[in-house]
């Protein structure tokens, strides 16, 4: 299978998390179809990654293939290998299943299922301990932006999942910078000038030390262009835009365009 941990902040890393949406069927129509189109057209400078229900894993794993362009992750796993853990699903059993990927600290699991950075913190080891990526899910509440902490709350997030690995390891994080109040129906997406101060002060620390800096929250296909300008940004983490798969192709169309003017011109974007 091809090997997560080869990759790097050379490409814009382009995915999309189905949270609890797609059954089996849906789940295998949709690869089906993904997989066509990236082996019938070229996405240059690109990095798809697919993170589905723990239910789809097999069968999105089974219909990509081994050597898939496209990444495979899992939403969340245990920081433990095995043991009485009721409900959870280890980093070493998501591994087995066919995943690269771990996405771990999504403010949904920080919210309602107890995350912490602490448990970020053992995710994101275990996740590296078994050669796996962690996208690393960031991001301030509408009280905190208010307040004027973002900036102070987002590197304290990151520094607390982070802190105390070896470069090596660092290199093998994605982050993804998703502020509460920019995600899903009930927000609305990050300007891009409210998004130029958190990328600036995350790429002073972690800027060119990881795999990238991602933005999520309400990406769509009409502000996908915009936001992949915006500098330090190195990918897009999207959810409902992406759920059907026309939406998700037209904005890995919309990164491979973005990623060959900036490769024409890096100072394009
Ligand atoms: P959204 O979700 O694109 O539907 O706002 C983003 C996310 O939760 O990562």
């Amino acid at each position: 299978m091809t090997d997560a941990g080869a990759f790097g902040a050379d490409r814009l890393w382009i995915g999309t998390s189905w949270k609890m949406n797609k059954g089996l069927d849906e789940s295998h129509r949709y690869i089906r179809g993904l997989r066509d189109y990236v082996q019938s057209t070229p996405l240059p400078g690109v990095q798809p990654f697919i993170i589905p229900s723990f239910t789809a894993v097999t069968t999105v794993r089974e219909e990509l293939g081994a050597d898939s362009p496209v990444l495979l992750g899992v939403q969340n796993a245990h920081w433990e290998d095995e043991g009485a853990w009721t409900g959870e699903v280890s980093v070493a059993q998501a591994k087995d299943a066919g995943a690269q990927l771990v996405e771990i600290g999504h403010s949904e699991r920080r919210e309602h299922f107890g995350e912490t950075v602490e448990t970020t913190r053992r995710k994101v080891a275990a996740t590296l301990a078994h050669g796996l990526m962690p996208l690393l899910c960031i991001g301030e509440s509408a009280e905190t932006k208010q307040a004027g902490g973002s900036s102070r709350f987002i590197l304290d997030q990151a520094a607390g999942a982070l802190d105390g690995l070896a470069d090596e390891q660092l290199r093998r994080v994605l982050i993804a910078y998703e502020p509460i109040w920019a995600i899903g129906e009930h927000g609305r997406p990050a300007t891009v000038e409210e998004l130029r101060r958190p990328f600036a002060d995350l790429a002073r620390e972690y800027g060119g030390r990881t795999s990238g800096l991602l933005y999520g929250g309400s990406v769509n296909l009409d502000n996908a262009q915009e936001l992949l300008g915006i500098e330090h940004v190195t990918g897009l983490f999207i959810g409902r835009a992406a759920w059907q798969l026309p939406g998700y192709l037209r904005i890995l169309e919309i990164a491979a365009a973005h990623a060959t003017v900036t490769a024409a011109d890096p100072h394009a974007s």
